[in-house]
């Protein structure tokens, strides 16, 4: 991979990096393709701390999907904390300082009254799923609604560490305004997906929607089946990402603006149009040709690629 350290590369705290990804979500849908309210689904959103900042700093409706709990404590105790301390809080907003905190700066953005909780969708993202939308989409609504409720109830029938956390208030438990919700989104958004990863990319094709992963942890012994063209079994990261993009061939690269770690990956696999509308362009790679689109090369906060399978 060519390797390019541009000044806005910088050093980030595993609870900063998802602003990072924030900025280049807005920069690369926020202004033509998203409009206030378009829900988005933060795939393997954990704690949910993505979908806090889209809802509360940006007006989107984006739901945290993941059997995990959601927890936005820390981030209101923070807030709270900057609130109280504006000289503080004007300091660690400044960017590129060893003191920046990235919520400082978006105190602004923020409500100062209520703020919203993203709502959650408790659930793994599998091959189950991704059948329950396909017949959904035939209109076999009963096979969704038992699929729902087969996952919601899974915490209780399965209750080990790898079950579902139980519903929240914050959790679609409905199963027509899950379908609803999913029929209305614009956008599949997954930093760091974990297994995931694949649904992501079905899913948006499926719904007809740009995704923008940020694929991480490999799990190549729960995923046997992912072989490259030549055969070869995905074991690692280069391979993952081999294996994606010769999937998705139209899949645009970027490296998002923080140091990357074996634990923390920056590249971006993203697509500007529905999948549909993609698969009618002509295979590009937009770092290695003169039509660059503009929108890409000026965003601040990535650097295109060439090149992401020799690592
Ligand atoms: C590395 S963490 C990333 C969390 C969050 N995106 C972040 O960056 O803070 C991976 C997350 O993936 C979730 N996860 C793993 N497999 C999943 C699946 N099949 N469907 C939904 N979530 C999944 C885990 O519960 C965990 O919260």
């Amino acid at each position: 991979m060519t390797t390019t350290t541009l000044p806005s590369i910088r050093a980030c705290s595993r609870k900063n990096r998802v602003y990072v990804f924030r900025e280049f979500l807005l920069e690369t849908y926020g202004s033509d393709y998203l409009s206030q309210g378009d829900v988005v689904l933060d795939i393997a959103g954990g704690k949910g701390d993505l979908s806090w900042l889209l809802s509360n700093a940006d007006g989107y409706r984006s739901i945290v999907v993941d059997p995990r709990p959601t927890q936005h404590q820390h981030v209101l105790r923070s807030i709270d904390y900057l609130r109280k301390h504006p000289d503080e809080a004007a300091l660690r907003a400044i960017r590129n300082q060893p003191t920046h905190q990235p919520l400082a700066t978006l105190l602004p953005e923020l409500p100062t009254d209520e703020f919203q909780t993203p709502r959650h969708f408790p659930i793994w993202v599998d091959e189950n799923l991704v059948q329950a939308v396909q017949a959904a989409q035939k209109g076999n609504q009963v096979e969704w609604e038992l699929y729902w409720a087969r996952a919601m109830a899974a915490f209780i029938d399965n209750n080990t560490d790898l079950s579902p956390a139980p519903p929240q208030n914050s959790s679609v438990t409905d199963p027509k305004e899950a379908w609803d919700l999913i029929q209305k989104c614009k956008l599949i958004a997954a930093f760091h997906p974990d297994q995931a990863t694949d649904f992501c990319f079905e899913l948006a094709e499926l719904l007809n929607i740009p995704f923008c992963v940020v694929p991480c942890c490999v799990f190549p012994a729960q995923f046997p089946h992912r072989k490259l063209i030549d055969g070869t079994r995905v074991r690692d990261y280069s391979g993952l990402l081999s294996y994606l993009t010769q999937k998705y061939p139209n899949a645009q690269k970027a490296q998002l603006a923080f140091h990357e770690t074996a634990k923390a990956r920056n590249l971006v696999l993203f697509s500007v149009l529905p999948l549909q509308q993609e698969r009618q362009n002509p295979k590009r790679n937009y770092a290695e040709h003169e039509d660059s689109p503009a929108s890409l090369l000026t965003l601040s906060h990535c650097v295109p690629t060439s090149d992401t399978t020799n690592r």
